[in-house]
C-alpha cells in the first residue's frame, strides 16, 4: 500500500484533511498528530477498523484502544457513568493529555476495548487532531502510531519508519509538544485510580479529585503476580534495540560510573549511548551523548526521550545508559517510560 503523507504546511491541506476523514469513514487508517505523541487512527465504532489497527501495529488484540473525541459532550454517546469526578477532570484537563476510563456503551465494539466493558476516552489538544476527528465522524480509536514494542512516535518521520506501506495516510503536524503519552485515570471503580502517569501529574490530579489511588504496577513495587489495570502497561513497551540501564545516585557518582562503563564498553568494541541533561552532558568523555533537556525545564526532558531512543536505534547503539530524571512533577511519567525502555534494569549507586 502507498502511504500518502500530508502536511499542515501544504497549500491544499484542508481538502487533504477531508480526504483523511473519508479514509476513516471507509474503514481505513490514518496516523495523526496529537499534543502527546502521534496516534494511529481508525473508526472507533467500526470493529473492522480496530482489527486493522492491531494488525498494522503488530499489537496484541487484548490491549484496548483509546477513543478520541473532538467535542466534550460526545463522551455521553460512548460512556456511561460520567459522574461529578469525570466532569471535574474534563473541565480542568480537556482538551488535553488526559484519558478517562469509564463503563462503555453498547455502541463501542469489544474489538476497540480489547474485550473490556470499559472504554478509555480522551479529547486531545491539537487543532489538527480535533478537525481530523470531526471530519472522521467524531470517534477515533488511536493507539500510539508505532510498531508494537518500539518507542512512541513524536514526529511524522517516526510514524513512517514503523508504519509506512501499512496505512493509507500520515498527517504531518510537526513535532509533538509533550512527547509522552496521556495520563490515564480509571473512574470505573469507587476510588479514581491512576493507570498511567503523564503530563497531567499526580499532584494536579489530587487537587482536582481530592483522592486518587495509584495502580500498584506503576508505583514501582511490582511483584510477579501484579497485573496492571491498563493492559498495555504490561508489555515491554518503548523499547530501544540496545540494552539499556538507568544509573541512579548523586550526580558526580553517576557521571563517573557512566564514564567508566562506556570506556570499557567501547574497549570491547560496543557502541554506547548516554542520555544526559544539558547541565551534565559536558562531563561525559566518550560515547554518543544526547541531551534530553534541562533540569530547570521538566517538559523539555519529556519531549525528547523517545526521539533519542529512536536515534540510538538508527545509529546501531548496543548499550544505553540514562541518568535518572527524578523531577518533581513530570519525573513520574518520564521515569515510568525510561524504566520500561530499560526493562527495569537499574545500576543503583545510592547509599540507602
Ligand atoms: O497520549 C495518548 O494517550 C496517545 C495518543 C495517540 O492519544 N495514545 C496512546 O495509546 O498512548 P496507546 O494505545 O499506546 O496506549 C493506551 C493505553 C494502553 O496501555 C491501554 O492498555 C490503556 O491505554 N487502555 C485503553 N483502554 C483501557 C481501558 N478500558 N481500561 C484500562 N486501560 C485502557
Ligand atoms: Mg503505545
Amino acid at each position: 500500500m502507498n502511504t500518502e503523507i500530508i502536511s499542515i504546511n501544504d497549500e491544499e491541506f484542508n481538502s487533504k484533511l477531508i480526504e483523511a476523514g473519508q479514509i476513516i469513514k471507509k474503514g481505513g487508517l490514518v496516523a495523526f498528530p496529537t499534543e502527546t505523541v502521534y496516534g494511529l487512527g481508525g473508526d472507533a465504532l467500526n470493529p473492522e477498523s480496530s482489527k486493522k489497527i492491531y494488525g498494522a501495529k503488530g499489537r496484541p488484540s487484548d490491549n484496548p484502544l483509546i477513543v478520541h473525541i473532538a467535542k466534550i459532550d460526545d463522551i455521553y454517546k460512548i460512556a456511561d457513568g460520567v459522574d461529578e469526578r469525570a466532569l471535574k477532570l474534563m473541565k480542568s484537563c480537556w482538551p488535553g493529555p488526559l484519558t478517562i476510563v469509564l463503563r462503555k456503551k453498547d455502541i463501542v465494539p469489544y474489538e476497540t476495548t480489547g474485550g473490556l466493558d470499559t472504554v478509555a476516552v480522551r479529547m486531545p489538544k491539537n487543532e489538527c487532531a480535533l478537525k481530523f476527528i470531526e471530519l472522521s465522524g467524531g470517534f477515533i480509536a488511536a493507539p500510539s502510531a508505532n510498531s508494537s514494542g518500539r518507542p512512541s512516535p513524536t514526529m511524522a518521520s517516526h510514524v513512517y519508519e514503523d508504519l509506512g506501506g501499512k496505512i493509507e495516510m500520515i498527517i504531518d503536524g510537526g513535532d509533538a509538544d509533550i512527547g509522552v503519552e496521556s495520563t490515564i485515570v480509571d473512574l470505573s471503580g469507587d476510588v479514581p485510580m491512576l493507570l498511567r502517569p503523564g503530563y497531567i501529574d499526580i499532584l494536579l490530579l489530587k487537587e482536582i479529585l481530592g483522592e486518587i489511588s495509584i495502580d500498584p504496577s506503576i508505583a514501582g513495587n511490582v511483584s510477579a503476580g501484579d497485573r496492571p489495570k491498563a493492559p498495555g502497561m504490561m508489555y515491554r513497551h518503548y523499547a530501544p534495540k540496545g540494552d539499556m540501564y538507568i544509573v541512579k545516585g548523586n550526580q558526580d557518582a553517576v557521571i563517573n560510573k557512566i564514564n567508566e562503563l562506556v570506556d570499557s564498553d567501547e574497549a570491547a568494541g560496543k557502541k554506547a549511548g548516554i542520555i544526559a541533561l544539558e547541565e551534565t552532558a559536558d562531563n561525559y568523555k566518550c560515547g554518543i551523548i544526547r541531551m534530553a533537556g534541562s533540569e530547570k525545564d521538566e517538559a523539555s526532558i519529556a519531549k525528547k526521550i523517545y526521539a533519542i531512543l529512536r536515534e540510538f536505534d538508527s545509529l546501531g547503539v548496543d548499550i544505553i545508559y540514562s541518568e535518572e530524571f527524578d523531577t518533581p512533577r513530570l519525573g513520574m511519567a518520564i521515569m515510568n517510560r525510561l524504566m520500561k525502555a530499560a526493562g527495569h534494569k537499574v545500576i543503583n549507586l545510592k547509599e540507602d
